[in-house]
């Protein structure tokens, strides 16, 4: 019988050799008239077809350019080359279209190096490529180890809302949901647009995160994480910030920060040992583009995270001559002083108790009122990878926070609720799923490690 086969399938099954296959995919090249070298994506790994050219038409054969997609019957045997690991004595070849052929010098699809910026110029086409494949195949890969994660450890997954009403950062940039076309207005006039008359008959909003919604879940099932899309409306062009960019965020009822500190360690170790395990292929070609890239992974695995507080953190960075910025209690740390950081304890950090103004409004007051109970990530080259904290569960505080931040009450009125209707101590976090892809593919810019960036002034595809 014969039967149709992923390459990964393939290559892995010994007991296939000289049995009769079909394969499909798409040609990286085609040399000297006999060696067909295909892809289908399921691995790094190419498929070499050998053409006997007696048994093939010229027209066919012509046929036969990069790019172009094909279904090959053969008969499976192991290869005596070096690049593959297997290949297959073709008996029928099948073309399933054509190429634009005068094209195709100006496309991606030609193998050879190609600059990351070039590539996303053709996002449509860079699946094609050994470097992207690599990525999206990890990036498929880590999705799956933090469902897996969550599973075993017997947490719930909830799917959390993306149109809301409720600022959870209070980043300010949130991209509004309306059905009114505010083209029509002049912008003086927006703030006079009675909502009420609107899609859900108030002003709605894409969500920043699904904490807000995540906490009332956790408040009744225990442990619950959520994994989806989040939106920022901030002008941020940097190489670790996306306008829609997807967020792990696990919300615990009972825990208290170091207990969220525990998990979140556990968590990214659980992550990079599975990848290390399960992606060995793509990382180690993803290697030779990037040459410290396993000694990175390495080092979260080999080291526990060094926990350290905003206060700590600020005096080890005023006493260091070489950083540029002025430092003083109070401030937001900038890329340089995690990065400093970073590397001062070679080992990622966990930073905590930062000063309650620069917070949101949930994250729970310390003994001090001055700092509050929150835990920043920093990783190597990326910096913050996550953000969380004990959440403030007691009603008054709660409230006061809100109404010191100018925080309007209304919208929040359910949230507030599950502080009157037994609440505990409980905490949670976001984990940047792409920076943490960044990360574990050692590539320099966001924009590449995610299908279709979206970034200011760019969403085309
Ligand atoms: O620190 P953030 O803003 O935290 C929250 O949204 C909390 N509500 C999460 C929670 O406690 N449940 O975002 C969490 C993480 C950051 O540490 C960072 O890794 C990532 O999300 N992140 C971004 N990644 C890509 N592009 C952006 N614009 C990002 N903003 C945050
Ligand atoms: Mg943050």
């Amino acid at each position: 019988m014969t039967v149709f086969y992923e390459y990964k399938r393939i290559t892995t099954k010994k007991n296939l050799i000289f049995q009769e296959v079909i394969v499909n995919g798409w040609v990286r090249y085609f040399r000297s008239n006999r060696f067909i070298i295909m892809n289908d994506g399921s691995t790094l790994k190419d498929l070499q077809i050998i053409v006997m050219e007696s048994n093939f038409s010229k027209e066919l054969l012509k046929k036969i350019t990069i790019g172009i997609a094909l279904q090959i019957r053969g008969i499976f045997t192991e290869s005596t080359g070096k690049k593959q690991l297997a290949e297959v004595i073709s008996t029928v070849i099948q073309i399933y279209n054509k190429v634009s052929v005068s094209e195709i010098n100006k496309t991606i699809l030609q193998p050879k190096f190609h600059k990351p910026e070039t590539l996303r110029d053709q996002a449509h086409l860079r699946f094609r490529t050994k470097l992207f494949s690599s990525i999206m195949r990890i990036r498929h890969q880590l999705s799956f180890c933090a469902h897996e994660y969550f599973y075993y450890q017997g947490f719930f997954y909830i799917h959390t809302p993306i149109i809301t009403s409720s600022d959870a950062e209070g980043v300010g940039g949130m991209f509004k949901v309306t059905i009114f076309n505010l083209n029509d207005l002049p912008k003086d006039d927006q703030q006079y647009i009675d909502h009420t008359k609107d899609f859900f008959g108030h002003e709605t909003y894409l969500s920043v995160s699904g904490q807000l919604e995540g906490e009332t879940a956790a408040l009744s099932l225990g442990q619950i994480y959520t994994f989806g899309p989040t939106f920022r409306a901030e002008n941020s062009n940097t190489l670790r910030h996306l306008s829609e960019f997807w967020m792990i965020e696990p919300e615990i009822a009972f825990y208290e920060i170091t207990d969220n500190m525990n998990l979140a360690e556990d968590i990214l170790n659980y992550f990079l040992i599975k990848i290390l395990k399960r992606c060995k292929e793509d990382i180690y070609y993803l290697k030779s583009k990037e040459d410290m890239l396993l000694e990175r992974l390495q080092l979260i695995v080999d080291n526990s995270f060094c926990r350290i507080s905003y206060t700590e953190a600020i005096t080890i960075l005023t006493s260091q001559p070489k950083i540029k910025h002025t430092i003083h209690w109070g401030i937001d740390l900038l890329s340089e002083h995690e990065r400093y950081l970073v590397e001062h304890f070679c080992r990622p950090i966990i930073l905590l108790d930062a000063p309650a103004e620069g917070k949101a409004f949930y994250m729970r007051l310390n003994d001090d009122e001055k700092t509050v109970s929150s835990m920043d990530i920093l990783f190597p080259r990326i910096g913050e990878v996550i953000g969380g904290s004990q959440r403030e569960e007691r009603y008054e505080l709660l409230l006061n926070r809100m109404q010191t931040l100018d925080i309007y009450e209304k919208p929040y009125w359910w949230y507030l609720d599950t502080r009157r209707f037994g609440s505990v101590p409980h905490s949670g976090f976001g984990l940047g799923f792409d920076r943490l892809v960044q990360f574990i593919t050692g590539i320099l810019n966001i924009r590449d490690i995610i299908p279709f960036p979206r970034t200011p002034k760019n969403a085309e595809f």
